[in-house]
Protein backbone atom coordinates (compact mmCIF):
# COMPACT_ATOMS: atom_id res chain seq x y z
CA UNK A 1 0.00 0.00 0.00
CA UNK A 2 1.12 3.57 -0.75
CA UNK A 3 -0.13 6.76 0.75
CA UNK A 4 0.64 10.33 1.02
CA UNK A 5 0.31 12.20 4.35
CA UNK A 6 -0.44 16.02 3.39
CA UNK A 7 -1.07 18.70 5.68
CA UNK A 8 0.23 21.89 6.76
CA UNK A 9 3.70 22.00 8.57
CA UNK A 10 2.79 20.93 12.22
CA UNK A 11 -0.06 18.97 10.98
CA UNK A 12 1.37 15.67 12.83
CA UNK A 13 2.21 14.34 9.31
CA UNK A 14 5.54 12.91 11.09
CA UNK A 15 4.05 11.61 14.18
CA UNK A 16 1.43 9.43 12.56
CA UNK A 17 4.06 7.98 10.00
CA UNK A 18 6.29 6.59 12.58
CA UNK A 19 3.17 5.22 13.86
CA UNK A 20 2.15 3.44 10.86
CA UNK A 21 6.04 2.41 10.23
CA UNK A 22 5.68 0.50 13.22
CA UNK A 23 2.39 -1.42 12.72
CA UNK A 24 1.90 -1.59 9.29
CA UNK A 25 5.83 -2.54 8.18
CA UNK A 26 5.86 0.32 5.71
CA UNK A 27 8.61 2.61 4.84
CA UNK A 28 8.23 6.55 5.61
CA UNK A 29 9.75 8.59 3.01
CA UNK A 30 9.99 12.39 4.64
CA UNK A 31 11.60 14.55 2.28
CA UNK A 32 12.15 17.08 5.15
CA UNK A 33 14.36 14.41 6.90
CA UNK A 34 16.26 13.66 3.77
CA UNK A 35 17.07 17.04 3.01
CA UNK A 36 17.89 17.46 7.18
CA UNK A 37 20.34 14.27 6.66
CA UNK A 38 22.24 15.96 3.66
CA UNK A 39 22.51 19.63 5.67
CA UNK A 40 24.11 17.46 8.49
CA UNK A 41 26.59 15.52 6.68
CA UNK A 42 27.32 18.60 4.80
CA UNK A 43 26.85 17.43 0.95
CA UNK A 44 27.26 20.04 -1.67
CA UNK A 45 23.44 19.71 -1.75
CA UNK A 46 22.97 20.13 2.40
CA UNK A 47 24.72 23.29 2.02
CA UNK A 48 22.44 24.23 -1.19
CA UNK A 49 19.39 23.54 0.79
CA UNK A 50 20.11 24.54 4.29
CA UNK A 51 19.71 28.33 4.25
CA UNK A 52 16.43 27.33 2.28
CA UNK A 53 15.05 25.26 4.67
CA UNK A 54 16.06 27.53 7.56
CA UNK A 55 14.11 30.62 5.61
CA UNK A 56 10.54 27.99 5.47
CA UNK A 57 10.44 28.03 1.55
CA UNK A 58 10.37 25.31 -0.96
CA UNK A 59 13.62 23.03 -2.19
CA UNK A 60 13.57 22.94 -6.06
CA UNK A 61 11.40 20.15 -7.21
CA UNK A 62 14.64 18.83 -9.11
CA UNK A 63 16.61 17.96 -5.97
CA UNK A 64 13.32 15.86 -3.93
CA UNK A 65 12.31 14.28 -6.83
CA UNK A 66 15.98 13.06 -7.34
CA UNK A 67 15.87 11.94 -3.54
CA UNK A 68 12.60 10.37 -3.83
CA UNK A 69 13.36 8.95 -7.26
CA UNK A 70 16.68 6.94 -5.41
CA UNK A 71 14.63 5.87 -2.46
CA UNK A 72 11.78 3.99 -4.66
CA UNK A 73 14.77 1.82 -5.92
CA UNK A 74 15.17 -0.06 -2.71
CA UNK A 75 13.07 -2.48 -0.39
CA UNK A 76 9.40 -1.15 -0.16
CA UNK A 77 7.90 -3.77 2.29
CA UNK A 78 4.60 -2.83 3.42
CA UNK A 79 4.60 0.21 1.15
CA UNK A 80 5.73 3.87 1.09
CA UNK A 81 4.69 6.39 3.01
CA UNK A 82 5.20 9.82 1.39
CA UNK A 83 5.45 12.28 4.45
CA UNK A 84 6.16 16.06 2.99
CA UNK A 85 6.32 15.02 -0.56
CA UNK A 86 4.65 16.15 -2.78
CA UNK A 87 4.30 19.50 -2.58
CA UNK A 88 3.91 21.05 -5.88
CA UNK A 89 2.19 19.99 -8.61
CA UNK A 90 4.89 19.54 -10.63
CA UNK A 91 6.05 17.21 -7.58
CA UNK A 92 2.87 15.34 -7.97
CA UNK A 93 3.32 14.58 -11.67
CA UNK A 94 6.32 13.26 -11.27
CA UNK A 95 5.53 10.65 -8.37
CA UNK A 96 2.64 9.67 -10.76
CA UNK A 97 5.57 8.71 -13.31
CA UNK A 98 7.82 7.73 -11.17
CA UNK A 99 4.67 4.77 -9.18
CA UNK A 100 3.97 4.30 -12.79
CA UNK A 101 7.26 2.81 -14.13
CA UNK A 102 7.37 0.83 -11.08
CA UNK A 103 4.20 -0.96 -11.73
CA UNK A 104 2.66 0.75 -8.68
CA UNK A 105 -0.01 3.06 -7.32
CA UNK A 106 -1.44 5.14 -4.82
CA UNK A 107 -3.72 3.51 -2.56
CA UNK A 108 -4.90 6.82 -0.54
CA UNK A 109 -3.91 10.74 0.32
CA UNK A 110 -4.82 11.71 3.28
CA UNK A 111 -5.45 15.03 4.21
CA UNK A 112 -4.69 16.29 8.01
CA UNK A 113 -6.62 19.10 8.29
CA UNK A 114 -5.35 21.70 11.66
CA UNK A 115 -5.96 24.91 11.75
CA UNK A 116 -3.65 27.54 11.86
CA UNK A 117 -3.62 28.61 15.76
CA UNK A 118 -2.72 25.11 17.28
CA UNK A 119 0.09 24.86 14.02
CA UNK A 120 1.71 27.89 15.66
CA UNK A 121 2.25 26.32 19.40
CA UNK A 122 2.55 22.66 17.50
CA UNK A 123 5.67 24.03 16.11
CA UNK A 124 7.25 26.12 18.48
CA UNK A 125 6.59 23.59 21.53
CA UNK A 126 8.11 20.37 19.17
CA UNK A 127 11.17 18.38 19.88
CA UNK A 128 13.25 15.16 18.81
CA UNK A 129 15.37 12.63 19.98
CA UNK A 130 18.58 13.13 18.47
CA UNK A 131 18.96 9.28 18.31
CA UNK A 132 15.49 7.72 17.13
CA UNK A 133 13.88 10.63 15.77
CA UNK A 134 10.74 10.45 18.08
CA UNK A 135 8.76 13.11 18.24
CA UNK A 136 8.07 14.90 21.54
CA UNK A 137 5.78 18.38 22.73
CA UNK A 138 6.67 20.82 25.37
CA UNK A 139 2.66 20.39 26.46
CA UNK A 140 1.61 17.64 25.20
CA UNK A 141 4.55 15.35 24.95
CA UNK A 142 7.61 16.45 27.15
CA UNK A 143 10.52 15.56 27.09
CA UNK A 144 11.62 13.10 29.80
CA UNK A 145 12.90 14.14 33.03
CA UNK A 146 15.33 11.61 33.33
CA UNK A 147 16.87 13.31 29.90
CA UNK A 148 16.73 9.99 28.09
CA UNK A 149 14.32 9.36 25.40
CA UNK A 150 11.44 7.49 25.97
CA UNK A 151 11.38 5.28 22.91
CA UNK A 152 15.49 4.75 22.92
CA UNK A 153 16.70 5.45 26.40
CA UNK A 154 19.12 7.80 25.29
CA UNK A 155 19.54 10.45 22.51
CA UNK A 156 19.30 14.12 23.45
CA UNK A 157 16.90 16.86 22.64
CA UNK A 158 16.90 18.61 19.55
CA UNK A 159 14.89 21.29 18.00
CA UNK A 160 15.12 22.39 14.31
CA UNK A 161 15.91 25.75 13.03
CA UNK A 162 13.25 26.20 11.33
CA UNK A 163 10.42 26.22 14.29
CA UNK A 164 10.54 29.72 14.64
CA UNK A 165 7.03 31.57 14.36
CA UNK A 166 8.80 33.37 11.31
CA UNK A 167 10.04 30.68 9.34
CA UNK A 168 6.94 29.18 10.42
CA UNK A 169 4.73 31.67 8.63
CA UNK A 170 7.01 31.72 5.16
CA UNK A 171 6.25 27.62 5.57
CA UNK A 172 2.63 28.39 5.61
CA UNK A 173 2.43 30.85 2.93
CA UNK A 174 4.36 28.17 1.38
CA UNK A 175 1.92 25.64 2.12
CA UNK A 176 -1.36 27.50 1.00
CA UNK A 177 -0.25 29.06 -2.18
CA UNK A 178 1.80 25.88 -3.54
CA UNK A 179 0.99 22.63 -1.79
CA UNK A 180 -2.84 23.24 -1.34
CA UNK A 181 -3.66 23.07 -5.01
CA UNK A 182 -2.70 19.29 -4.43
CA UNK A 183 -6.39 18.71 -2.61
CA UNK A 184 -7.90 19.57 -5.78
CA UNK A 185 -5.38 17.48 -7.74
CA UNK A 186 -6.28 14.41 -5.64
CA UNK A 187 -9.83 15.09 -5.22
CA UNK A 188 -10.59 15.36 -9.21
CA UNK A 189 -8.57 11.64 -9.36
CA UNK A 190 -10.97 10.28 -5.98
CA UNK A 191 -7.98 9.62 -4.41
CA UNK A 192 -8.54 11.99 -1.62
CA UNK A 193 -9.61 11.24 2.32
CA UNK A 194 -9.74 14.02 5.08
CA UNK A 195 -9.04 13.14 8.70
CA UNK A 196 -9.14 16.12 11.24
CA UNK A 197 -5.57 16.38 12.74
CA UNK A 198 -6.80 18.64 15.96
CA UNK A 199 -7.63 15.18 17.83
CA UNK A 200 -5.63 13.45 20.10
CA UNK A 201 -2.54 11.86 18.14
CA UNK A 202 -4.62 8.04 19.10
CA UNK A 203 -7.77 9.84 18.36
CA UNK A 204 -6.02 10.67 14.62
CA UNK A 205 -4.03 7.15 14.31
CA UNK A 206 -7.66 5.77 14.43
CA UNK A 207 -9.13 8.27 11.90
CA UNK A 208 -6.27 7.39 9.45
CA UNK A 209 -6.90 3.49 10.11
CA UNK A 210 -10.56 4.02 9.14
CA UNK A 211 -9.53 5.08 5.54
CA UNK A 212 -6.50 2.58 5.67
CA UNK A 213 -8.47 -0.43 6.10
P1 LIG B 1 9.29 18.98 6.64
O1 LIG B 1 10.32 18.35 7.46
O2 LIG B 1 8.47 18.14 5.71
O3 LIG B 1 8.38 19.84 7.57
P2 LIG B 1 6.83 20.23 7.53
O4 LIG B 1 6.01 19.83 6.38
O5 LIG B 1 6.87 21.69 7.80
O6 LIG B 1 6.21 19.36 8.58
P3 LIG B 1 6.68 19.17 10.01
O7 LIG B 1 7.73 18.14 10.12
O8 LIG B 1 7.04 20.53 10.60
O9 LIG B 1 5.33 18.74 10.72
P4 LIG B 1 4.57 17.36 10.82
O10 LIG B 1 3.28 17.48 10.10
O11 LIG B 1 5.44 16.20 10.49
O12 LIG B 1 4.24 17.38 12.38
P5 LIG B 1 4.81 16.49 13.59
O13 LIG B 1 4.29 15.11 13.50
O14 LIG B 1 6.27 16.69 13.76
O15 LIG B 1 9.96 20.10 5.70
C1 LIG B 1 10.90 21.03 6.21
C2 LIG B 1 11.45 21.87 5.08
O16 LIG B 1 12.14 21.04 4.12
C3 LIG B 1 10.41 22.63 4.22
O17 LIG B 1 10.03 23.85 4.81
C4 LIG B 1 11.17 22.79 2.89
O18 LIG B 1 12.13 23.82 2.99
C5 LIG B 1 11.92 21.47 2.77
N1 LIG B 1 11.14 20.43 2.07
C6 LIG B 1 10.72 19.23 2.59
N2 LIG B 1 10.05 18.51 1.67
C7 LIG B 1 10.03 19.26 0.52
C8 LIG B 1 9.46 19.08 -0.76
N3 LIG B 1 8.76 17.97 -1.06
N4 LIG B 1 9.62 20.06 -1.68
C9 LIG B 1 10.33 21.18 -1.40
N5 LIG B 1 10.89 21.43 -0.18
C10 LIG B 1 10.74 20.48 0.77
O19 LIG B 1 4.05 17.23 14.80
C11 LIG B 1 4.33 18.57 15.18
C12 LIG B 1 4.21 18.72 16.70
O20 LIG B 1 2.86 18.52 17.09
C13 LIG B 1 5.03 17.69 17.49
O21 LIG B 1 5.57 18.32 18.62
C14 LIG B 1 4.01 16.62 17.90
O22 LIG B 1 4.34 16.00 19.13
C15 LIG B 1 2.74 17.43 18.01
N6 LIG B 1 1.54 16.67 17.61
C16 LIG B 1 1.41 15.83 16.54
N7 LIG B 1 0.15 15.34 16.47
C17 LIG B 1 -0.53 15.89 17.52
C18 LIG B 1 -1.87 15.78 17.97
N8 LIG B 1 -2.79 15.03 17.33
N9 LIG B 1 -2.24 16.49 19.07
C19 LIG B 1 -1.32 17.27 19.73
N10 LIG B 1 -0.04 17.41 19.34
C20 LIG B 1 0.36 16.74 18.25
ZN1 LIG C 1 15.11 8.25 21.05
Amino acid sequence: MNIILLGPPGAGKGTQARHLVDTRNMIQLSTGDMLREAKDSGTEMGKIVADVMARGELVTDEIVIGLIREKLEGDKAGGFIFDGFPRTLGQADALAELLAEKGESLDAVIEMQVDDDALVSRITGRSTCSNCGEVYHDETKPWPADNKCSNCGGGSQKRRADDNEESLKQRLMEYYKKTSPLIGYYYAKGQLSRVDGLGEINAVRAAIAAVLD
